[in-house]
């Protein structure tokens, strides 16, 4: 039987998933790993969990989907974005990788836009401002902060990327996760030689950059052996995770928009042409289909919001998970709390800058806020408020693409806050507006998968991958009356933060 791999290195761990020729989920596996902070607003992660878990992970969906080594003809990877792997010449990683979710770059970040001639010379550069968690100010805090780590530096690759060279020995990036490093320029999809030169980096640092679904390599002898499959195995391009998830969602036209939300939330609109936000709030980036491109707002907190916020005030129980392992409240549980509490929480407005916010404010110094508590709010009203705290940013990002005059027919949703009925039906009555899940929402992986499919030539392009496999499941709608507390609620939540954005910044500088 001949199948593909689609494996994401995302933020709380790696999962990967085999589909048949035809696009069907055959079996899928997750591995998690740690996120390390070792001072606020940084984060930083092990390139060598990644592969472990990828290892661990490509083993099992290898055996639960009963499949033999020759089997699997090709492997798409996507992966959290703009994540910064420092290699030596040897392929040595130098320090942990620097995430996406990030801010320690805000000078680096005022540095570029200098070099560049302004903001907006840097956006007809390379489509995009320079923002703390993109990969290009990662680069330019390693020159500035550790420059003996520095002087070493062979090449950056991105987190996929890294993998991408463990598995095959290449250094390629595709388009989509290239446009991350705000080094790409955008609108004719490679390097931007101009920003390196003013920049004064060198070109030989970055990978070879392709279109998504092409092919950059197969597997080398040493991880064929360790992936338990041969060296005929292919590995395409593939996508940053944002670029990959749409793919799975099916937003390959323009009128088609996504929401998704994970450790991070995004809303992301295909477009057939590079357009762009002159304020730099939404992010034009190359999508995963070749010649298209796309645009989003990313909030840096949303699935991160519930997150922390089940880690740090419900206690864990131990001995009461699988194996005696200590166990966790579901965020099923947490969800069916707020359920039980009315729309608004009772006057409760959650503002999720827990990691400070790209869109809409580009503030990585703004924080988060639990506003407007009483004596009667319990933590089922809290665990709401966030809830709607985050859908309110999704709004955030979509209010930009209305302005922008962006066409949308149809919203997408996926991940947590389509899984959830209670969210999904959240997300209709924030945005008064219809919300459809999808019958297959496996996120990035599936999407890299249907990729990988392109590559083997089980499909003609990516375009018709997505009209062969990608369904639509339930419809919400939005509620009247739920709608109408939203449309009073948001500009308050918006208000919210311009209200107390110096005073976000002076504690920041207290602590
Ligand atoms: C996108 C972004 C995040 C990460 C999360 O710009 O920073 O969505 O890709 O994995």
């Amino acid at each position: 039987m001949k199948a593909c791999i689609g494996i994401d290195i995302g933020t709380s761990g790696t999962k990967a998933l085999v589909i048949d020729p035809q696009g069907r989920i055959l079996a899928s596996s997750s591995a998690s790993y740690p996120c390390h902070h070792p001072r606020p607003l940084w984060s930083e992660q092990d390139p060598e969990d990644w592969w472990k878990a990828t290892v661990r992970v490509v083993r099992a969906v290898i055996r639960q989907a009963k499949l033999k080594p020759a089997d699997v003809e090709a492997i798409g990877l996507s992966g959290q974005m703009h994540g910064s792997v420092f290699l030596d010449r040897q392929d040595r990683v130098l320090r942990p990788a620097i995430l996406w979710n990030d801010q320690r770059t805000v000078a680096e970040c005022d540095e570029i836009e200098k070099r560049a001639g302004g903001r907006r010379r840097l956006i007809q550069m390379v489509a995009n401002p320079a923002l703390t968690g993109f990969t290009a100010p990662k680069i330019l805090w390693l020159r500035n902060r550790e420059p003996k780590v520095f002087e070493r530096l062979a090449k950056v690759l991105l987190p996929k990327d890294e993998i991408r060279r463990r598995l095959t020995g290449e250094y390629a990036t595709d388009v989509s996760d290239a446009s991350g490093t705000l080094l790409l320029d955008v609108t004719r999809r490679r390097w931007s030689k101009r920003l390196l030169g003013k920049l004064e980096l060198d070109g030989d640092l970055l990978p070879a950059c392709y279109e998504s679904d092409e092919i950059t390599g197969t597997l080398h002898k040493a991880a064929a052996a360790s992936l338990g499959l041969t060296t005929s195995c292919q590995v395409v391009a593939g996508a940053g995770d944002c670029a990959a998830g749409a793919i799975g969602n099916g937003i390959v036209q323009r009128g088609l928009l996504s929401t998704s939300i994970g450790t991070s939330g995004v809303v992301f609109v295909h477009s057939d042409s590079p357009q762009f936000d002159p304020q730099g709030r939404l992010h034009t980036f190359c999508h995963a289909v070749p010649g298209k491109w796309h645009m989003m707002g990313v909030t840096l907190a949303a699935g991160g919001s519930l997150d922390w916020y089940r880690s740090s005030l419900y206690a864990i129980g131990k001995g009461k998970g699988k194996g005696g392992k200590e166990s966790r409240i579901s965020f099923d549980h947490l969800v069916a709390e707020a359920a039980k509490t009315p729309t608004g929480a009772d006057g409760l407005l959650f503002l999720p800058y827990l990691a400070g916010e790209r869109t809409p404010h580009l503030d990585p110094r703004a924080r988060g806020a639990l506003f407007g508590l009483t004596l009667s709010h319990t933590r089922g009203h809290m665990v709401r408020a966030i809830l709607e705290g985050v859908t309110y940013t999704l709004r955030d990002s979509m209010a930009i693409i209305e302005e922008l005059g962006i066409p949308v027919r149809q919203i997408r949703a996926s991940g947590g806050g389509a899984k959830n009925p209670f969210w999904r039906q959240l997300q209709a009555d924030v945005f008064g507006k219809r919300v459809t899940a999808m019958a297959t929402d496996e996120g990035p992986a599936f999407g890299v998968a249907l990729l990988a499919a392109v590559g083997a030539g089980h499909f003609k392009n990516i375009t018709e991958a997505c009209r062969a496999t990608v369904q639509m499941a339930e419809l919400a709608k939005p509620v009247l009356k739920a709608r109408r507390y939203h449309d009073r609620a948001f500009p308050l939540f918006q208000q919210l933060y311009r209200a107390t954005r110096e005073e976000m910044h002076a504690l920041g500088e207290l602590a």
